[in-house]
């Protein structure tokens, strides 16, 4: 790439937009972002992130003052001043499980329409979880008819899959794994790594260039893959839980050694939610059995999924009995730590289920607040601190492993609580430490009741 300022255009202002568009801004590209939302929009000018995310706030407001990144709202500007246009836009759950496209869809016309009128040779990237088959049957159809130019001559296509997770999304964006490029020819292959060569310094991480339907069914087999590890570890967590002195912690450590199996996603937990895995699965199910074939791992996984969080509800009313008027407290709401992002968080599965049976919910997230409101509404109390949330429970059950929960002691449960039960939920304290100072459960931790 030569020396000239790239220019770059995101359609999609989202975890994966914003964050991809600020980092190549911070790496000196002016990045221009577009979204159909408004305010979305205006608030990105202000250099406010809609998202909570670390080190995303200091990095837009740098690159929005430097006038390296602005979003607008018109798409043909985003369109003819870019070389490059990523798309990265939302791909929902539609009620049956399956994919969403429409997002996508409505994306590729506005960018086809934009191109008609241009000369130049445009990039366009899709980095949107998509089914096998997307780019090539439904981006570049699309993008061809509404440009009346033609993919390969007028313009590159490729698919581009998105591997970040939130919580660590500036860092997994500047550092990824690897990069799989899924090419529909060889000139769209190039220049996509040409850019990665750029924003990478010439350190390109490991780097798989194939076909479009490949890189597309390589994001579903990994998301789907590391969903199985969760539930499997969370299965043997349960079985865990009815043998006195078995610990899940170890058995982890134990089996993660094996370098074939490895440490990473053998946490156990009351389950995984958040906008990617549990859709991501959904559409795979959806997408394979349209082809004729089962996926029963994949079934099993989300099956498990299914029941995990319902342990918390279930140990609160073996230790309490008739959870009818009983003050809970649910500490942590975000489906993990370091975002406020509650979409199919697993709070919301155990609050629904506490509110069933007609329990008291007062809950405490350090940063998700806001979004649980919208879920939640008046159903629920909310208090300014860890601390406040705990005061007269009779059961606390941790949903979220956020650090500052580890500041909570023993005394402070046992003090704070009318009845000091602690049901950990995702292995944050020391099971011997907490067991031996008041009624602590913990997933995976063997105990009698
Ligand atoms: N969030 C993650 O951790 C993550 C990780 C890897 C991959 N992905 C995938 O990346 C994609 C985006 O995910 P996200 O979490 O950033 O989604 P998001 O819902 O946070 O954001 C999507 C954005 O796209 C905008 N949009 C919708 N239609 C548009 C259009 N036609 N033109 C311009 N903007 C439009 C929406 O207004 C929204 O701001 C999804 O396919 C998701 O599965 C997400």
């Amino acid at each position: 790439m030569n020396n000239k300022t790239l220019k770059v255009a995101f359609f999609g202002l989202g975890y994966v937009g914003l964050t991809m568009a600020t980092s190549i801004a911070e790496r000196d590209a002016r990045v221009i972002g577009y979204d159909i939302d408004t305010e979305k929009v205006a608030k990105v000018n202000k250099g406010e992130t809609p998202i909570h995310e670390p080190n995303l706030s200091t990095l837009l407001r740098r690159n929005i003052v430097k006038k390296r990144f602005f979003a607008i709202e018109d798409p043909r500007k985003a369109v003819k001043e870019s070389e490059i246009i990523f798309i990265t836009v939302g791909t929902p759950s539609l009620q049956d499980g399956s994919i969403n496209l429409d997002y996508v869809k409505s994306a590729s016309e506005t960018i086809g329409k934009e191109l008609r009128d241009l000369e130049d040779y445009k990039l366009i990237v899709l980095r949107s979880t998509v089914t096998p088959g997307t780019t090539c049957n439904l981006l570049k159809p699309s993008l061809e008819a509404n440009s009346c130019r033609i993919c390969g001559k007028d313009f590159g296509l490729a698919y581009n899959p998105e591997f970040l997770r939130e919580g660590s999304a500036i860092k997994d964006t500047l550092h990824p794994d690897r990069l799989i490029i899924g090419e529909m020819d060889e000139k769209s292959g190039d220049a996509l790594e040409e850019f990665y060569q750029w924003l990478y310094h010439d350190e390109l991480p490991p780097t798989i260039r194939t076909n479009p339907d490949i890189a597309e069914l390589i994001k579903y087999a990994n998301n789907a893959f590391l969903a199985m590890k969760v539930s499997f570890i969370n299965q043997v967590a349960n079985l865990c839980q009815r043998i006195p002195n078995a610990d899940v912690e170890v058995i982890a450590k134990g089996i993660g050694l094996d370098r074939r199996i490895g440490p990473l996603f053998l946490k156990a937990g009351l389950g995984w939610g958040g906008s990617c895995l549990p859709k991501d699965l959904r559409a795979l199910l959806k997408f394979s059995r349209s082809k004729g074939v089962a996926l029963p791992l994949t079934e099993a996984t989300l099956f498990v999924n299914e029941i995990q969080p319902l342990n918390a509800v279930k140990i609160a009313e073996k230790l309490l009995g008739d959870l009818k008027d009983m003050r809970i407290a649910i500490l942590g709401l975000s489906f993990k730590p370091g975002t406020d992002d509650v979409r199919e968080a697993v709070s919301i599965k155990i609050v629904e289920e506490l509110l069933r049976r007609e329990a008291k919910i007062v809950t405490y997230d350090p940063v998700a607040m806001e979004n649980a409101r919208i879920v939640f509404g008046d159903r629920v109390g909310y208090s300014k601190s860890a601390l406040e949330c705990i005061n007269d429970a009779d059961c606390s059950i941790i949903i979220t492993e956020w650090p500052e929960f580890l500041k909570i002691k023993p005394k402070d449960f046992v003090s704070r609580m009318r009845n000091p039960i602690v049901i950990d939920g995702r292995r944050l304290y020391d099971p011997e430490d907490f067991s031996s100072k008041l009624r602590y459960v913990a997933i995976g931790f063997g105990s009698k009741i």
